[in-house]
């Protein structure tokens, strides 16, 4: 499995030979859709949950591995719900989704309320859990994929909540020097 592999808006996801695991919620849904992931990212991603409990944040994932139909699916009503033009910035055409590979996440964080209920909610730029998710992801090898300040280069709407295993060593090198996969590609391969 190549971990480094570019996906993108001109790269559709090859057909990958993934080994997928199913992932076990920290909070499950009544109704839940079962979630998968290529088992080393799944890996990676239980170590920095373990690392959040520590803090007590509670990460979860809300997306892992997409299907080339479930990505039809979400693109289409993107497309009755904004437009052409604005969903293909924020969601990928079919076949060029980084999710289809198993090796993107969308996280999401649980609190628990004063009355001991739960609330979940997709990982948002002002909340404390993004700044943990900052300044460790990396170290685990996951790379913040979307930023806010590189929408022109990825060519899709900053995502805090959507992270990438690309493996320590690039997820180390990307941090430091503030470089998208893109961005990395064209500076190491062009
Ligand atoms: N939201 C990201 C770009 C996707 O659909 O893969
Ligand atoms: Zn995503």
């Amino acid at each position: 499995m190549n971990y480094e592999i570019l996906i993108n808006r001109q790269n559709r996801c090859p057909t990958l030979s993934q080994d997928l695991v199913e992932v076990t919620p920290l909070f499950p849904k009544k109704r839940r859709k079962k979630i998968y992931l290529e088992k080393k990212v799944y890996q990676a991603f239980q170590k920095i949950q373990k690392e959040g409990l520590k803090y007590g944040y509670y990460f979860d994932i809300v997306e892992g591995y997409r299907s080339v139909k479930d990505q039809r699916k979400i693109f289409t009503q993107m497309i009755d719900r904004y437009s052409l033009e604005d969903a293909i910035c924020m969601t990928a055409v079919p076949n060029f989704s980084e999710h289809h590979s198993g090796l993107a996440i969308d996280i999401e964080y649980c609190r628990r309320t004063k009355k001991g209920a739960y609330r979940k909610r997709k990982i948002r730029e002002t909340d404390p859990e993004y700044s943990f998710l900052l300044q460790h992801m990396h170290q685990y090898g996951f790379i913040l994929r979307y930023p806010k300040e590189k929408q022109l280069i990825t060519q899709y709407r900053y995502e805090p909540w959507h992270f990438r295993y690309v493996g320590k060593k690039l997820a180390n090198i990307l941090y430091q020097e503030k470089l998208t996969l893109e961005e990395y590609y064209q500076k190491n391969y062009d």
